[in-house]
């Protein structure tokens, strides 16, 4: 399952993954994550990739926690960058690397392009 806001984006997606032989296997909603994600979310999900909205990732996660495995993962892109969220997505970092809430953290950076990026992963306990 995946989501995208932009219908145009997620026509770009569709056409690659028919490309790729493997388009039966995801299932593409178009909308905003925090409608899209709210029904017929399947259980047990393995892993959350979150990389749209810095602001959304704590609640896109809150959304969908209920149905990550225990061992399951969620792998963030660039939550570092807060930009005009008010700290949302700090809270998103704050959330996961709080012990009480049942993660165990790592912060890894790639680089590309002569830039570092920086992502998290987080494995539920
Ligand atoms: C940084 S791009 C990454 C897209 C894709 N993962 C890729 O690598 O090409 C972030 C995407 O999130 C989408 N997006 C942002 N906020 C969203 C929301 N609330 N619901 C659904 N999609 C959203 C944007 O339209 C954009 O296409």
């Amino acid at each position: 399952m995946t989501t995208e806001f932009v219908a145009q984006k997620a026509a770009s997606a569709a056409a690659n993954l028919h490309e790729a032989g493997l388009a039966d296997l995801v299932d593409i909603r178009i909308g905003d994550a925090m409608a899209t994600l709210v029904r017929d979310v399947p259980h047990p999900i393995d892993l959350i990739l979150l990389d749209a909205s810095k602001g959304l990732y704590l609640d896109i996660l809150r959304l969908l926690e209920p149905a990550l495995r225990q061992g399951g993962l969620v792998v963030s892109d660039r939550a570092d960058l807060d930009g005009g969220d008010g700290g949302r997505a700090s809270a998103y970092l704050d959330y996961l690397s709080n012990p009480a809430n049942g993660y165990r953290m790592a912060a890894i950076t790639t680089e590309a392009l002569g830039q570092r990026f920086a992502h998290d992963v987080a494995v539920r306990a």
